[in-house]
């Protein structure tokens, strides 16, 4: 059994693990660096890390279509099931074991408002642990934090991180985060979306090489990599 991970662009992203299509933040229409779009996307379950539009994106369409759970914290979750569709509340700290694996929401530091201004409760990341026990940590719209060094302690194979800047972690704290967590691998994301997150993913790869044991798969939208 494998994992085979995929990054749409932007913080799109998707996971094809134990026979069930995955989606995370399936923000496609508007975003200029996406691979696909809204009407290519299918999943099983969607997993929405925070509120902001960048990340909500397709959701609701992909959900009705598709006829995923969609998986979120409390507060969206609750949004979500008055919109009518199929939802699995959880919250940070939090795992459970769904069909695809055991999932934890972690923290992250961020906000999380919903696209129409309802609160979207506290922004989350996601720490899978695969049916054949791959640990896979999503950091999405986070700053750094020193916690990061509990997740690590897991022993993650594949932590995504932002690279972006502005919004999120850039590269200095992103080098900091991969010497806290100390992953097999490590992809960035979350960059070069618009000019505003303008990065140099492959010069941020040379530096975490040349500090860090993990090794970098820098990714253009639409390609994967196995776990
Ligand atoms: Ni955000
Ligand atoms: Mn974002």
């Amino acid at each position: 059994m494998s994992t085979k991970f995929t990054w749409f662009g932007h913080s799109a992203m998707g996971l094809e693990t134990g026979g069930y299509q995955i989606l995370v933040d399936p923000f496609f229409t508007g975003n200029p660096a996406s691979s696909i779009s809204a009407g290519q996307a299918t999943a099983d379950f969607i997993l929405l890390s925070h509120g902001h539009g960048d990340h909500f994106g397709d959701l609701e369409a992909v959900a009705q279509r598709s006829g995923a759970v969609v998986i979120s914290n409390d507060e969206i979750a609750t949004y979500l099931d008055g919109r009518g569709l199929k939802t699995h509340h959880q919250h940070i700290g939090g795992g459970y074991h769904h069909p695809f694996g055991y999932l934890k929401l972690t923290q992250a530091l961020h906000g999380s408002g919903l696209p129409d201004g309802s609160y979207g409760g506290n922004p989350a990341g996601f720490l899978l642990t695969t049916l054949d026990q791959k640990k896979i940590y999503l950091a999405c719209d986070t700053g750094l934090f020193g916690d990061m060094r509990l997740i690590g302690e897991e022993g993650i194979d594949l932590a995504v991180l932002p690279i972006g800047d502005n919004f999120t972690m850039g590269p200095d704290d992103a080098l900091r985060a991969v010497k806290l967590i100390q992953p097999r691998i490590v992809v960035p994301i979350h960059y070069n979306t618009w000019e505003l997150l303008a990065q140099d993913p492959h010069a941020w790869a040379r530096r975490v090489q040349a500090e860090t044991e993990t090794t970098v798969s820098v990714l253009n939208p639409g390609e994967s990599l196995e776990v």
